[in-house]
Formats: C-alpha cells, sequence, structure tokens
C-alpha cells in the first residue's frame, strides 16, 4: 500500500518534471540517474531534422546491388532513453539492412559465450586505419584480425560463435539481436541473396585469416553466417533500442531483461570508439566523442553511456562507408545536448 502511494506521488513528479512515463517493467529495474530530459531531446533532433531533411550529399552503397535499389531519400531519427523514453520522427518504421552495426552485437555474443579475454586474444581491438574490408590490414596488422568491427575481425567473431551447424549459429545470433531490439526481427531475404553473391572479397578474407589461424570455424560457413547478420532488418526505433541496451549496462530499458553481461560493455563501447566508423574513427572522436557504429545500408548508433542512443537512418554515403546525414545530425544532437565524453560538459561541469 505505502509502495504504491509512493509510485503514484513519483509518477506525478515524473510527469510534472516533462519526462513521459517509462512502463512499469522498465522502472523497476534501476534507473540512470542522469536520462535525459524529454523536451531538450526532442528540440534537438526536431532541430537537426529540420536542418538536414534537404541534405542530399552522398550516395547509396552499390557494391551490394541490393543497397543501390533503397529509396535515398528515407531518413528517420529515433532516440531511446535508459529510462525507456522513446523519441521518433520520420521514416522510423522502414526496415533496412543492419549491416556492419551488427558486428557489435555478435562482438557482444561472443563474450557471453567464451568471456572478454578470449575474444580479445582471439580478435583483438586496433583500429586498423583501413576500409573496413581492407586485404592489407589483415596482413599487416599484428592480429591480422584487427578487431571485431571491420570485415575480417567480423568474420572472425562470427566463426567464435558456438553450435552444432550453421544453422544452430544463425538462429542464436538473430535471437540475441532480436532481445538487443526487443522485438524479434527477422532476415532480409533479398539483401542477403544479393549480397552473398557478391561477397568473393569477404571470402577472400577469411582464406587469409586461416594463413594466419586467425579463422575459428570453417571460413565460407562463417562468412555465409556474416552474411546473414549483416542482412538483418532494422528500424530506427529497434536500432536505438539496440543501442539504449548498450547505454543500459545490457539492460533493454524496454523489456528490463539483461541482453549483455553488464561487464563486456566497457569492451563494446570502447571497441565502438575506436573503430566504429573504420577510418572516419579518429575524426569522428574529435568531432561528436562517442561511441558509435555504422552500416553501408544506412544506419548509424550512437551510446550516450548511463542516457541513451540515438540512432539515424539515412542511406546515402561517404567515400568511408558511414551515412552523411546521419553522421550531421549526430553531430549536431550531442553537441547541443553536451554529450560528448571527452567534454567535461557531459557531466555537468560549466
Ligand atoms: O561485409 C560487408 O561489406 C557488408 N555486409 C557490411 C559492411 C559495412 O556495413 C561497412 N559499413 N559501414
Amino acid at each position: 500500500m505505502i509502495g504504491k502511494r509512493i509510485a503514484v506521488v513519483l509518477l506525478a513528479a515524473v510527469i510534472s518534471a516533462g519526462f513521459a512515463p517509462a512502463p512499469a517493467m522498465a522502472q523497476s529495474k534501476s534507473v540512470s540517474p542522469v536520462a535525459p530530459k524529454r523536451a531538450l531531446v526532442e528540440s534537438a533532433v526536431r532541430e537537426a531534422y529540420n536542418k538536414y531533411r534537404n541534405d542530399t550529399t552522398g550516395k547509396n552503397a552499390d557494391y551490394i546491388p541490393a543497397l543501390a535499389q533503397v529509396d535515398s531519400r528515407l531518413f528517420g531519427i529515433a532516440v531511446v532513453s535508459t529510462d525507456n523514453q522513446e523519441f521518433v520522427i520520420g521514416d522510423v518504421k522502414y526496415s533496412f539492412s543492419i549491416q556492419s552495426i551488427s558486428k557489435v552485437f555478435t562482438l557482444a555474443l561472443a563474450m557471453e559465450e567464451l568471456g572478454p579475454d578470449k575474444v580479445f586474444e582471439r580478435v583483438g581491438s586496433e583500429p586498423t586505419g583501413r576500409p573496413f574490408n581492407s586485404v592489407e590490414a589483415v596482413v599487416d596488422m599484428p592480429t591480422h584480425t584487427g578487431n571485431p568491427l571491420v570485415n575480417a575481425g567480423a568474420i572472425a567473431t562470427t566463426s567464435l560463435i558456438s553450435g552444432k551447424t550453421a544453422d544452430e549459429k544463425w538462429n542464436k545470433i538473430l535471437n540475441f539481436y532480436s532481445q538487443a531490439a526487443g522485438e524479434k526481427l527477422h532476415l532480409m531475404n533479398d539483401i542477403y541473396k544479393s549480397e552473398a553473391a557478391t561477397n568473393a572479397g569477404n571470402k577472400a578474407l577469411a582464406m587469409l585469416l586461416g594463413k594466419y589461424d586467425r579463422i575459428y570455424a570453417d571460413p565460407f560457413q562463417s562468412v555465409d553466417i556474416y552474411t546473414k547478420q549483416c542482412s538483418v532488418g532494422v528500424n530506427a526505433l529497434q536500432l536505438a533500442r539496440m543501442g539504449a541496451t548498450l547505454a543500459n549496462n545490457g539492460v533493454n530499458p524496454a523489456t528490463g531483461k539483461q541482453v549483455i553481461k553488464r561487464e563486456d560493455i566497457p569492451h563494446i563501447l570502447s571497441t565502438m570508439a575506436m573503430a566504429g566508423l573504420y577510418d572516419a574513427s579518429g575524426g569522428w572522436a574529435w568531432h561528436v566523442g562517442l561511441p558509435a557504429k555504422s552500416g553501408v545500408g544506412g544506419g548509424i548508433v550512437a551510446i550516450v553511456p548511463g542516457k541513451g542512443a540515438i540512432a539515424v537512418f539515412s542511406p546515402r554515403l561517404d567515400k568511408a562507408g558511414n551515412s552523411v546525414k546521419a553522421q550531421r545530425v549526430i553531430e549536431y544532437v550531442t553537441n547541443k545536448l553536451n554529450y560528448n565524453l571527452f567534454s567535461p560538459g557531459s557531466v555537468g561541469l560549466k
């Protein structure tokens, strides 16, 4: 009874402070004391949306033919906070292929199964300074795999996932992503078929890793599962929820479920900060200062630890393979809300 009265008073306080009430399940878990105020996020995101909506810089990926067919005008932004507030604008119901953003969650699953030390030993976490599909990096890097977010390191990470059959491994990966999104996710078969027919480069990377004993299952089976994981469909809101799960110490704020081990989160976020935007990661850290991951499908998700995540979808990419509009929007919102982790202002120092 007393508990109920306290809950009512708290709810009234939350509403008068301008927050949207979060579902009971999310409130039952400990909620970050630094979760953002809805009104501030709303106005920053709306401003960014209006500022960049007519920006046509960049072009769709076309080395995977199906990606060239995606309407380049699509544009959506979603924010999910650690206390499960959601804010969306634009084309946030459109499912696009997650592509390289998947690598973050397969890394999380590999650590779930093997622990961080084994994953670090078998894949590593060094930025390559090279394009995401670089053969030279495999030859030159002391680890050969580089890190779990470039294609070679990601294929090696996928090869670590246990299972008697390829299907068992794939279903485990898809189920894990779905837990992070808080909804059942699905394979986009047209994207998968298109990439599977054109991925000779990834097969070559997997074979080359074999030369250095840095692939841990059948190379072609691993590339096939990796291609499927890249072809998982997500919308901007689902992607933001996956990011918010990382921001919330591995607990999905919408379901209240611990999806990723709490102790693995710093390893995941540090890897994203070092290599999430490939050879553009240094510039990103300089200007934005948030762990993030891009995919050639046009998505980028950025994590504000303890606070939430922002996901942006816009298919036009720059030369490094990162969505132009998504980068601009996230930079704008980050500056506006003082979220750059390297800025003392991010912890309230004026
Ligand atoms: O393996 C590939 O080339 C794609 N499936 C994923 C690459 C990617 O998303 C790089 N991203 N920015």
